[in-house]
């Protein structure tokens, strides 16, 4: 038994912010953030919550796949920032889909957590625990970003994407192979300091700031090439493949620099390489799905096709993927 993508879905909320609108509230510049980072515009959800992005996307994929909800048996969606710490923001999904057969949880893996939530979907399918889960990445990382910071409010946004995947007993196609990786000494490159048990909710930690995401960009930055490229290695090497193999790579949109540097390292040219950062901005665990979802839209990804999804996120988190369309 193997798990394959039977359907995708996104959603990005209507409000944009652009580069020359970061201008008036940080020392930046369009220049400077476009040819840094590739990033034009970001998505704000306002007054929606991470559920409320989670289930538009979740109700794209279910309606071109033609399922019932009531056929979903489980949903897993991968956040940094649920809608409140309990309950889990996927139990809200399950009541907005009306999936009431379904089995719904979170998971926290920062940037790689659509992977992580991927691989766990995978794992149920190829033990008979589940057959149609909802994979979602959603975020609204927009109230987690501290907007006098401007090495990292330009480089963020919100979004969700989601994947239906369904059983299938067809061995050559679906998920081949996963790879998932973390390393607990680099906690502090990214990090988000409260509220939590480490330093409660309080007046401080608030006055600190520390409710924001801190981040040492350009160690994170290096760190993310060679461990994208050595993972990617590695789950190539899983299934007998070199990235001469690879149709399509799908990379965490963390920075365009990044997924560039790892497609030369590759070498795998332009046209094999995905971008979509330019219109989402980072979305932390929502970048993958996205844009899966954005070049499966745009008709780049054809039946047979080979795709490599690799991750790099806080604090260390990486991974990689393999899977035949
Ligand atoms: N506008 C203008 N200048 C800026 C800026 C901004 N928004 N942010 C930083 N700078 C300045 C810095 O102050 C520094 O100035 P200095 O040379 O006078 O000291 C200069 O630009 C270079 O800063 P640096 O941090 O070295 O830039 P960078 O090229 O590494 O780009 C990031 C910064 C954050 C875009 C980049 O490091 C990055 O994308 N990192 C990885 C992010 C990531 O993968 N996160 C984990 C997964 S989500």
């Amino acid at each position: 038994m193997r798990s394959k993508i039977i359907s995708t879905g996104s959603y990005l909320p209507e409000k944009i912010l652009t580069n020359k609108d970061l201008e008036k509230i940080v020392d930046t510049s369009d220049e400077w953030i476009t040819q840094r980072t590739g990033i034009r515009v970001r998505h704000i959800a306002d007054k929606e919550t991470t559920s409320d992005l989670a289930y538009k996307a979740a109700l794209e994929a279910i309606d071109s796949a033609n399922v019932d909800p009531l056929e979903i048996d489980a949903i897993i969606v991968a956040t940094v920032t649920p809608d409140m710490p309990l309950p889990a923001t996927a139990l809200f999904v399950q009541e907005k889909l009306g999936a009431k057969n379904a089995f719904a949880f979170d998971i926290n893996a920062a940037c790689s957590g659509f992977m992580y939530a991927l691989s766990i979907a995978d794992s149920y399918i190829k033990n008979n625990l589940a057959k149609k889960i909802l994979v979602i990445g959603a975020e609204v990382l927009t109230n987690m970003i501290d907007w006098q910071d401007r090495s990292t409010c330009v480089i963020f946004g919100d979004g969700a994407a989601c994947v239906l995947l369904d059983a299938t007993e067809n061995e050559d196609e679906g998920i081949l192979s996963m790879k998932l990786h973390s390393d607990g000494k680099y906690t502090d490159l990214m990090i988000v300091e409260a509220p939590g048990s480490y330093k409660p909710c309080s007046k401080d930690v608030i006055d600190n700031r520390d409710i924001y995401v801190k981040m040492k960009g350009n160690e994170t930055f290096k760190m993310a090439v060679r461990h994208i490229v050595e993972v990617s290695k590695e789950v190539l090497g899983d299934v007998n493949m070199e990235f001469s193999d690879v149709d399509l790579m799908i990379s965490h949109q963390a920075n365009r620099r990044i997924i560039e540097s790892v497609g030369r390292r590759a070498g795998l040219p332009a046209e094999k390489v995905v971008i979509s950062i330019d219109k989402h901005a980072n979305t932390a665990a929502a970048s993958i799905p996205l844009a899966l979802d954005w070049a499966h839209k745009n008709g780049e990804i054809k039946k047979g096709d080979i795709l490599l999804l690799n991750s790099f996120g806080a604090s260390l988190t990486w991974s990689a993927g393999i899977i035949k369309w």
